[in-house]
């Protein structure tokens, strides 16, 4: 578990499978991805996160606003498919349920979790990658200190003709993390 000044970054539990669900199913939330998810494809993927922390100590935590909310969403590290044409990698996301965004919570999160990346992993480089148009991704990105390598790419789990298919890739090395 980690945690932040105003968060708690934990394996999930079967309770947060229907906020989740609850969220995956907001056309906003879902807008920069092809499609919302159903119920079952909502539990389905909170069930393969919880087991891959549970196989590797890491991934997308669930987040919590202690004595607040149980659930507003995840952030963390994830190890995408080898088809990505810069793996292998290890990636930071992000998806938070629409009241909790505007309030800094993705970057406070996102800031755990490369500490933990670089102080605890000790990993080289972390990438993120969301689509062109998904500019409030973007932003927390550069937030965080990530830079736009420049290298687009269409990610291989999207049909080539959909708009969404063009991704942008961001990475930060572990040397520059230290020295911000
Ligand atoms: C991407 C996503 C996580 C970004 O959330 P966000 O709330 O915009 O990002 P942050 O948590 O960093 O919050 C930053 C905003 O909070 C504001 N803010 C308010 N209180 C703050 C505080 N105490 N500290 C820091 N920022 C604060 C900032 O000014 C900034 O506002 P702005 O967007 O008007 O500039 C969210 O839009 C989301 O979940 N989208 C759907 C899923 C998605 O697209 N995921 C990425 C796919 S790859």
């Amino acid at each position: 578990m980690l945690t932040t000044k105003r968060l708690r970054l934990r394996q999930w539990t079967e309770d947060d499978f229907e906020p989740f669900a609850d969220m995956c199913s907001d056309e906003d939330v879902m807008a920069f991805f092809p499609k919302c998810l159903s119920r079952e494809e909502s539990f389905a993927m909170g069930r393969r996160v919880m087991t891959l922390i549970d196989q590797r100590g890491w991934g997308f935590w669930a987040l919590e606003i202690p004595e607040q909310t149980a659930f507003i969403g995840f952030t963390g590290l994830h190890i995408p498919t080898d088809k990505m044409p810069f793996s292998p990698c290890v990636e930071i996301g992000w998806r938070l349920a629409k009241p909790y965004w505007g309030k800094g919570f993705a970057t406070e999160a996102a800031t755990a979790a490369l500490n933990y990346a670089f102080n605890t992993l000790e990993l080289k480089d972390v990438v993120s990658f969301t689509t062109v148009s998904n500019k409030r991704s973007q932003a927390v990105m550069r937030r965080l200190g990530m830079r736009d390598t420049q290298r687009n790419f269409m990610h291989p789990d999207i049909d080539l003709l959909h708009p969404q298919c063009e991704h942008v890739l961001y990475a930060i090395s572990q040397s520059t993390w230290k020295s911000l």
